[in-house]
């Protein structure tokens, strides 16, 4: 079962969403997945209470560090393909999961410079973390937010930040997209946003496909390299 997790320290810089997204779409090719929200303020839990959850998907809450075990549990329970882990944007959040087998950790981040160097103190924590867990975690920054019109030249300074701290990108970014923010409120998955007449609903899910295919081709590399 492919365990990915969605850590950044920085409040706000795209967990949920891309944990969410990542989900929607495994779930849209058929796979079972168990997503546990470890953040006390339980978005996910928000919006699988919002009409037109895929039936694929659950949400497991563990709003405090004690509850982990719990969410766990009741997440195996479901038999998932894969389990989805979205931590609390703080250092307690992101050091949740650290004893856990993971197979892929993703550091979404705006393009600014100052997320960058926070997204990089991160990528060095999980760095840490694996050396500790005695085998290196496959780890990758994410690009989020990103304007769909325009390449800013922050993004390309951003990328330029993190190469130079030997950093991985996912080579597909997402794009700041009103429906994302949608799927919150308006709950379900992008065929429930197309109902609700939610526009860019298309590029939004191109998009989203787009970064399912990167981690799916990276999982596949790590997993050819390790045999
Ligand atoms: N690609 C995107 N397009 C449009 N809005 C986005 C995108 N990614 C995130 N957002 C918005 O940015 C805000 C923060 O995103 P999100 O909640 O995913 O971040 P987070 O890292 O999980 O935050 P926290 O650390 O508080 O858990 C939300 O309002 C969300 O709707
Ligand atoms: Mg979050």
């Amino acid at each position: 079962m492919p365990t990915v997790a969605f850590v950044n320290p920085k409040g706000g810089a795209g967990k949920t969403t891309a944990a969410l997204l990542l989900a929607l779409g495994l779930a849209e090719q058929g796979q079972r997945v168990a997503m546990i929200d470890s953040d006390p303020n339980k978005p996910l839990v928000h919006w699988a209470g919002l009409p037109g959850r895929p039936d694929k998907i659950s949400v497991h809450p563990a709003p405090m560090t004690q509850d982990i075990r719990d969410a766990l549990r009741e997440a195996q329970r479901k038999q998932p393909d894969w389990l989805i882990l979205d931590t609390e944007g703080s250092i307690r959040g992101a050091m949740n999961f650290t004893t856990m087998r993971l197979d892929l950790v993703l550091t979404p981040l705006a393009s600014s410079a100052i997320e960058a160097l926070q997204a990089i103190k991160a990528a060095e924590m999980v760095a840490q973390f694996g050396k500790r867990g005695g085998a290196p975690l496959l780890h990758r920054c994410l690009l989020t937010r990103v304007p769909a019109a325009l390449r800013p030249r922050s993004l390309k300074q951003v990328v330029e930040q993190l190469r130079e701290s030997d950093i991985g990108i996912l080579p597909t970014a997402l794009i700041e997209k009103e429906a994302f923010r949608m799927l919150f409120s308006v709950g379900g998955s992008f065929d429930q946003l197309e109902r609700h007449g939610v526009s860019g609903v298309p590029a939004a899910r191109a998009n989203a496909q787009g970064f399912l295919a990167a981690v799916l081709e990276l999982l596949a590399q790590a997993k050819t390299q390790a045999a």
